[in-house]
């Protein structure tokens, strides 16, 4: 099967398309044959190792040293159950997959395996029916994001929200669920080229985090949600806090680690049934391309989700 190797932490060259055997599925595990994949904010810190000294050692403690000790990267997929192993009662062969691989990796090949235990940890559920591959990919990352951290946020139907950095993979998906799923009213924050795009996903208002001294009107936000992440900033975002009410919280999605719940990918596909949901797709690579995929996505400026199909 094709699959793309992490020689070493570097540039996007560092990945090789390479041939590899077709994974075998143990007693407690499914084949899963995967139709999408993609290149995500996290893959690129995955490959390139480019990180703060406090985010760069945990990461490489936990995912290998001098270069990835699982060599086959890759976080999200989206597939079908190809094949499963004796002792798996939750799946049978045929069921359309999404998930994430978290530290196991893996995604970025033709096939891979998982543990039937994997759904119950959160990181594999069955797809939305109403969504393609592609899509699932985008919202199985963006969407257990937005999830968590707007949980965390604990909104109130006809809270206020800002969604800063509102047109990347988990702000196009964090607008929709803050809108739709808990009734918030919602401000998107994007740059001028994307305002359009936010508002069309339900934001009731939207600000161009590229006018200085933009910052809304002070004591407003019950919430502001940062989707873009730490790494990420300008001066609408320093002043940001300023817009916040008196017991309003300021959450960034850097803030601690992505934690799977079983149920959060059982949730978003019910939502995502339920038909309130636009999945955006900024390009998709053929696998052969994911060179050209990563240095897409390193400019910072993708819209919606970079997916990868075999
Ligand atoms: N907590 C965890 O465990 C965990 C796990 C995974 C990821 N994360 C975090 O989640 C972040 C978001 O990932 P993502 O894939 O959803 O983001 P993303 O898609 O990479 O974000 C891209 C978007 O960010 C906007 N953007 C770029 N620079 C900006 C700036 N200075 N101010 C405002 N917006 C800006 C761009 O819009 P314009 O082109 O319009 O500027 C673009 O639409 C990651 O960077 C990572 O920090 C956290």
């Amino acid at each position: 099967m094709k699959a793309i190797e992490c020689t070493a932490y570097g540039p996007p060259e560092v990945l090789k398309l390479i041939e590899v055997d077709k994974p075998i599925p143990k007693n407690n595990e499914v084949l899963i044959k995967i139709h999408a994949t993609a290149v995500t904010a996290s893959d690129i810190y995955l490959r390139s190792s480019e990180l703060p000294l406090r985010y760069k050692i945990p990461m490489r403690l936990a995912i290998g040293i001098k270069k990835p000790r699982k060599s086959i990267i890759g976080l999200v997929l989206a597939g079908e159950i190809e094949d499963l192993g004796k002792d798996v009662k939750r799946f049978k062969k045929g069921d359309q997959i999404y998930g994430i691989t978290g530290f196991n990796l893996g995604a970025y090949a033709e096939y891979t395996c998982m543990k039937e235990t994997d759904s119950m940890a959160g990181c594999l559920a069955l797809k939305p029916s109403n969504i393609s591959y592609e899509e699932a990919t985008v919202a199985a990352y963006g969407g257990l994001l937005a999830l968590q951290y707007l949980e965390k946020g604990n909104i109130q139907p006809g809270q206020k929200v800002l969604i800063y950095g509102a047109s990347g993979t988990s702000g196009t998906i964090a607008i929709q669920l803050a809108k739709y799923y808990f009734g918030a009213e919602v401000t998107g924050v994007s740059s001028t080229r994307n305002l359009d795009l936010v508002k069309s996903l339900g934001a009731d208002k939207v600000i161009d985090y590229t006018i200085e001294n933009n910052v809304p009107n002070e004591d407003q936000y019950d919430l502001i949600l940062d989707a873009v992440g730490k790494m990420k900033t300008s001066e609408f975002k320093k002043n940001c806090k300023k817009a916040l009410s008196p017991k309003g919280k300021y959450i960034s999605i850097d803030d601690g680690d992505l934690k799977l719940y079983s149920s959060r990918l059982e949730k978003l596909k019910e939502f995502i049934e339920a038909g309130h949901f636009k999945t955006i797709i900024d390009r998709t690579y053929p696998i052969e391309e994911i060179v050209e995929a990563h240095k897409y996505v390193e400019k910072g400026h993708k819209t919606g989700g970079v997916v990868i199909t075999f």
